[in-house]
């Protein structure tokens, strides 16, 4: 953000932009909040928008555009073939990046989905920082296996590291030395690591893991979904970086990696997704696949009004003003929750703010979905709906084993632009009543359990009435209130 310093020393975090169109939502009475929770299943996926008060599920297609956004939609070009638009795209895109070679999709999976079906095959390993569900996902179904080396601060809850999204060096080098460079599909690179609390990754491990990649002849893809926070911790963080410009350390990061791809639902802040290479060979081999699995070469499955908002959004990622948002806002929250007593992941990182479930509901048993349990006890407590990011969200075993997962995160999302500091305030304020309660949240146990990804669709139940006594000291606490 700017640098603006409030005389009372108060660290603020203060909209750069205003507010010129909005979007009435409705808060249900405490009563009507558990019945939405029970229709839902317990999983804050099914609930209704209509039923969510603030909605922290993502920052996925959610976040704010700005007017020249919104104005750049108005003169897409809609052919199938060779619009007017995919060249604008194609071009802000290859300035930004400084990168050769654009193939669209039509969001970051289906990036995802191209780059394991080119790279990946049974036997074979992705190394990377942290995987993200879908990332996984593709890879484990093409028969890959997925190897996670980050650092030792990454999973510390509590941690005074900047960038505890990065890669361990001696594990990479150990990984390299064990399976070989025939084993290993690609090196992957997250910024803004989601699972772990959406935790920057510095300059100086991009750089050190492209020279063991280059030296050993491993491709190294970078998922820049979340590049819009890494940038401004970058920019912040790093002194070397503090007087750079935006797009300097956008295209240092470019020129380390080999291909880079993204959810343009989160960077950008429209709808769609990309893959970016430089090389042509790899281009090619990807190409392909862009009709087979998105659209034509030259719309690759999305609407050509949000390419024209995407093209204008990546330019406005350039400004520190609009990237700082998020990062700013999830710290407010996470200092809101701090000093209420509440656990959340520190350092306050991008994409959202992060409830640690595992201590908020120690007395729930892991097997009981800690994360899951404390995302729909937040939704009936305040309407607020926020994304277990737990064992929920990991995948069984083949032999039907529930895996653990490291983390058990309750996260609350923070869409850029889109809410205010007193709906920052108010989600504090019950967070911390739940937190007060919180010897009344009981588990989950799955009632309908879909194979993969189960976090999306499957339906939970209570293990026992807990639910109905929430309500009834929050009715006991808050009298008449919403
Ligand atoms: N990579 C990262 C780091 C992501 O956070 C996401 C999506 C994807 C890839 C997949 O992109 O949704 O466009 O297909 N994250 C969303 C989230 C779903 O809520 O964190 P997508």
């Amino acid at each position: 953000m700017s640098n603006v310093t409030f005389l009372s020393g108060e660290r603020v975090p203060l909209e750069m932009h205003k507010v010129r169109m909005v979007q009435k939502i409705n808060l249900l009475p405490v009563e009507g909040r558990l019945k939405a929770m029970q229709e839902a299943g317990f999983n804050t996926f099914l609930l209704k928008n209509r039923d969510v008060f603030l909605d922290m599920l993502t920052d996925s297609g959610v976040n704010a555009m700005s007017e020249n956004q919104y104005a750049a939609m108005m003169q897409a070009d809609d052919s199938y073939a060779g619009s007017e638009t995919f060249y604008r795209l194609e071009a802000e895109l290859q300035d930004i990046f400084n990168m050769k070679y654009f193939l669209p999709a039509h969001q970051g999976r289906a990036c995802e989905n191209i780059i394991a079906k080119v790279f990946v095959e049974p036997g074979k390993v992705a190394l990377m920082n942290y995987h993200f569900t879908t990332t996984k996902a593709h890879i484990t179904m093409m028969g890959g296996a997925v190897e996670e080396i980050f650092g030792d601060e990454a999973l510390k809850i509590n941690s005074d590291a900047p960038f505890k999204g990065d890669v361990d060096i001696n594990k990479l080098n150990a990984a390299i030395g064990r399976l070989g460079k025939e084993k290993i599909a690609f090196m992957r690179i997250e910024a803004g690591t989601n699972l772990i609390g959406g935790q920057p990754v510095s300059m100086q491990n991009v750089r050190e893991v492209s020279a063991i990649c280059r030296a050993a002849g491993i491709p190294l893809v970078y998922d820049a979904s979340l590049l819009a926070d890494n940038l401004y911790f970058i920019k912040t963080h790093d002194a070397h970086y503090r007087e750079a410009k935006i797009v300097d350390i956008t295209r240092e990061i470019a020129s380390l990696v080999d291909i880079i791809y993204f959810s343009a639902r989160k960077l950008g802040a429209a709808r769609g997704g990309g893959i970016l290479v430089s090389d042509e060979q790899l281009f090619l081999r990807m190409r392909e696949l862009v009709p087979l699995f998105e659209g034509f070469l030259t719309y690759g499955g999305m609407s050509v009004r949000e390419m024209e908002a995407m093209a204008v959004g990546m330019r406005e990622t350039l400004d520190i003003d609009v990237i700082s948002q998020t990062p700013i806002f999830v710290e407010a929250l996470c200092n809101e929750l701090l000093g209420k007593g509440v656990p959340v992941v520190t350092p306050p990182g991008g994409l959202g703010c992060h409830v640690d479930a595992m201590q908020f509901c120690e007395h729930v048993p892991q097997s009981q979905y800690r994360a899951g349990a404390l995302a729909a006890a937040l939704f009936i407590a305040g309407g607020v709906r926020c994304m277990e990011r737990g064992t929920m969200s990991e995948q069984r075993g083949d032999d039907g084993s529930e895996h653990f997962a490291e983390m058990e995160l309750a996260r609350l999302a923070i869409p850029k632009r889109v809410f205010t500091l007193s709906q920052i305030k108010y989600t504090a304020d019950r967070l911390a009543w739940l937190h007060k309660n919180r010897s009344l949240i009981g588990g989950l146990e799955f009632v309908e359990e879909p194979k993969v990804l189960r976090f999306f669709f499957g339906r939970l139940q209570p293990v026992s009435d807990w639910p109905e006594r929430l309500v009834k000291q929050f009715r006991k606490d808050f009298g008449d209130s919403l």
